[in-house]
């Protein structure tokens, strides 16, 4: 893919492109969930400025996978984690928000075996915070803020 620039102007497009994105990567003939299945989850890393929109992203992301509760920042919990009952690419959708954390606390309660797991499509804020500990080939997703209040500059590179 490279990298694709997309630029919103407003939470509502933002989450428009999360769900976008999910269609796509659950499709059955999805490139990165057939490649992924063969060994890891799949991990895309939401990165950028502050309020830039990477929940709001997540929002529409997990809209598409059909996720009933509201999915807010998971700040002082580390991760959550949502069951995905429609017949998709994957079982779990884990959303991960890494702002104050490090690498090394997430040595402590079994990461390796989320990042092992081929059923889980993992999204995490500030992925760019603990890269070391990411799949070298996670897709990232750089999240800027625009001229105007309500628009973004939103990067996808890999
Ligand atoms: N084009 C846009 N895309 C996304 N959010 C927008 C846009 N325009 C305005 N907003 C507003 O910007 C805010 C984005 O907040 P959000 O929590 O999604 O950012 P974040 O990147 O997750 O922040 P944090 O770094 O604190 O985790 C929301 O209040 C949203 O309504
Ligand atoms: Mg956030």
């Amino acid at each position: 893919m490279g990298k694709i620039d997309i630029f919103t102007k407003s939470d509502k497009e933002t989450k428009k492109l999360g769900e976008a994105l999910a269609k796509e990567i659950m499709k059955p003939s999805s490139t990165k969930a057939t490649e992924d299945k063969l060994k890891t989850a799949t991990v895309l890393s939401l990165e950028g400025d502050l309020g830039a929109g990477k929940t709001t992203f997540v929002q529409g992301f997990g809209k598409f996978l059909g996720i009933k509760e509201r999915i807010q920042s998971p700040t002082f919990v580390i991760l959550k984690i949502y069951k995905i009952n429609k017949k998709a690419n994957f079982k779990n959708f884990i959303h991960v928000d890494a702002y104050r954390l490090k690498s090394k606390d997430f040595k402590v309660f079994g990461w390796e075996n989320f990042i092992k797991n081929k059923n889980n499509i993992i999204l995490v804020e500030w992925g760019n915070k603990i890269k070391n500990i990411l799949p070298k080939n996670s897709l990232r997703i750089i999240f800027k803020h625009g001229k105007n209040f309500s628009e973004r500059k939103i990067i996808f590179k890999n």
